[in-house]
């Protein structure tokens, strides 16, 4: 017997029933934010992910050569490919750009809860916008994605970070720009390393003289939860002006973000932390990742600004910022919180048909409903009353209409509202009126 490949899924119906109530979900809390959906291929060129998107993607990337001996890659995440479409069409695309998408993406990892080598990602990005506001739309357009699903601040949070921060940081403590890369992906992996590690891994970067500062810093940075503790750490410190004038800039700027998700009513979804980085080597200004309260899975998402990828790609420097959410770790978050309903739906009718002979009257009456827009099932052998009672039962349906031989001789058929119990005997006019009334 074959088997789909280890970290690949099958949908059965039931489950394709779940993917879409997400999907339906994610959609419209996009459209009531104003923002369009986009779509990319599955398949794009290796050369697209190379330096852009960070070396823990680049390891993970399902590629090879195709038939014309190109180098080609399943995407393992949207944002270069949209990133490559705003590129294409800078000039042309009225900004801002508020997109957004539901899609595949593929990512050679170690299969484990929460994390698939097939999965999809709903991605939502702002072009062309450099004002802090884009930023809070999308962390608020990405609160909203979790809250639609019956999710409360005290469920998951909204965990923001900064990448112009460290820069700050970073420059305080002496790290030099070639080694910010290497020491961001560490802070990246913090809370997953341990402490021996830790300290092995910054002596080995940084040399041990410099490394124990560094770490004491560190230690007091990543306890820093709120914007008062922010301010109050750089209180103690002076660069010189125009460093100095930077810092006041971004402080303000953090200000204005905070007061505009309090605004928004979603400030108990965000907290500071400075522990998240993100792995991706694109990202230039404030980042965050949503988890679960209990820190019991992997992110649930993750996004953040970065400024100069359409750049990169070849594009003017556009600014740009978003996220994506990802639907293994959400579906499991939902089970969790038995927030996941009972999706698979039957048909609204069920059309009993009593006797053979009554199989052209029900096949026009099935014809009618189906046409007007009702969805309708009906046995598609013969089989006894009995039976087909059972299906109905089993099916779902709202509605059950019976075709039998003695009731069609006054041209009436048997209606009955499997919710309430009410039956009555009536013409299939007045019987399909009645489903019609209450369909919407
Ligand atoms: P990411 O953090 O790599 O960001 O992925 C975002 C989300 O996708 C994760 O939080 C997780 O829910 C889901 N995800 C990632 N890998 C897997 C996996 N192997 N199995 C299941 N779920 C997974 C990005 O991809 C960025 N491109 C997001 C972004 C959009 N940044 C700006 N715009």
């Amino acid at each position: 017997m074959f088997k789909s490949l280890s970290g690949f899924r099958d949908f059965y119906p039931d489950q394709c029933q779940l993917r879409n109530y997400l999907f339906d979900k994610w959609k419209f809390a996009s459209t009531v934010a104003n923002f369009f959906e986009y779509d990319v291929p599955c398949l794009e060129s290796l050369d697209l992910y190379q330096e852009k998107s960070g070396e823990e993607i680049l390891s993970q990337i399902y590629h090879f050569k195709d038939k014309g001996g190109r180098p080609v890659a399943m995407r393992p995440e949207i944002t270069p490919s949209v990133a490559r479409m705003v590129a294409t069409k800078a000039n042309a695309l009225k900004k801002p750009i508020k997109w957004f998408n539901i899609g595949e993406c593929f990512r050679y990892e170690r299969p484990q809860r929460g994390r698939l080598r097939s999965f999809y990602q709903f991605n939502a990005d702002i072009f062309g916008e450099n004002s802090f506001l884009a930023d809070v739309e999308l962390i608020n357009l990405l609160i909203n994605s979790l809250k639609i699903f019956g999710l409360t601040e005290s469920d998951f949070r909204i965990r923001l970070s900064d990448r112009k921060m460290w820069a700050f940081l970073l420059d305080l403590i002496g790290v030099n720009s070639d080694q910010t890369k290497e020491v961001l992906s560490l802070i990246d992996k913090y809370e997953r390393i341990t402490n021996k590690d830790w300290e092995n891994k910054t002596n080995q970067l940084l040399g041990s003289d410099k490394a124990n500062g560094f770490r004491n810093t560190i230690k007091e940075w990543l306890c820093l939860k709120s914007f008062s503790d922010l301010e109050q750490f750089w209180h103690g410190y002076k660069f010189d002006n125009n460093l100095q004038q930077g810092l006041e800039k971004r402080l303000e700027e953090w200000n204005s973000l905070l007061k505009a998700l309090k605004a928004l009513g979603v400030s108990d979804f965000v907290e500071l932390d400075f522990t998240i980085v993100r792995g991706l080597a694109y990202y230039t200004g404030f980042v965050f990742e949503a988890f679960d309260c209990e820190n019991k899975s992997r992110a649930l998402a993750g996004g953040g600004r970065y400024d100069h990828l359409v750049a990169k790609l070849g594009g003017p420097e556009i600014p740009a910022t978003g996220f994506a959410v990802g639907d293994v770790t959400l579906k499991d978050f939902l089970e969790s919180k038995n927030l996941i309903p009972n999706t698979l739906q039957g048909p609204y009718v069920y059309v009993v048909i009593d006797s053979h002979k009554m199989l052209d009257n029900a096949l026009s009456g099935v014809s009618i409903l189906r046409s007007l827009g009702v969805s309708v099932d009906y046995p598609l052998k013969k089989i006894s009353l009995g039976k087909q009672f059972k299906i109905v039962h089993s099916s779902g349906a709202i509605w059950m209409i019976i075709y039998g031989e003695r009731e069609w001789r006054t041209h009436k058929i048997t209606l009955k509202n499997l919710k309430n119990g009410v039956e009555s005997l009536v013409s299939p006019e007045v019987a399909f009126e009645s489903i019609l009334s209450k369909h919407n």
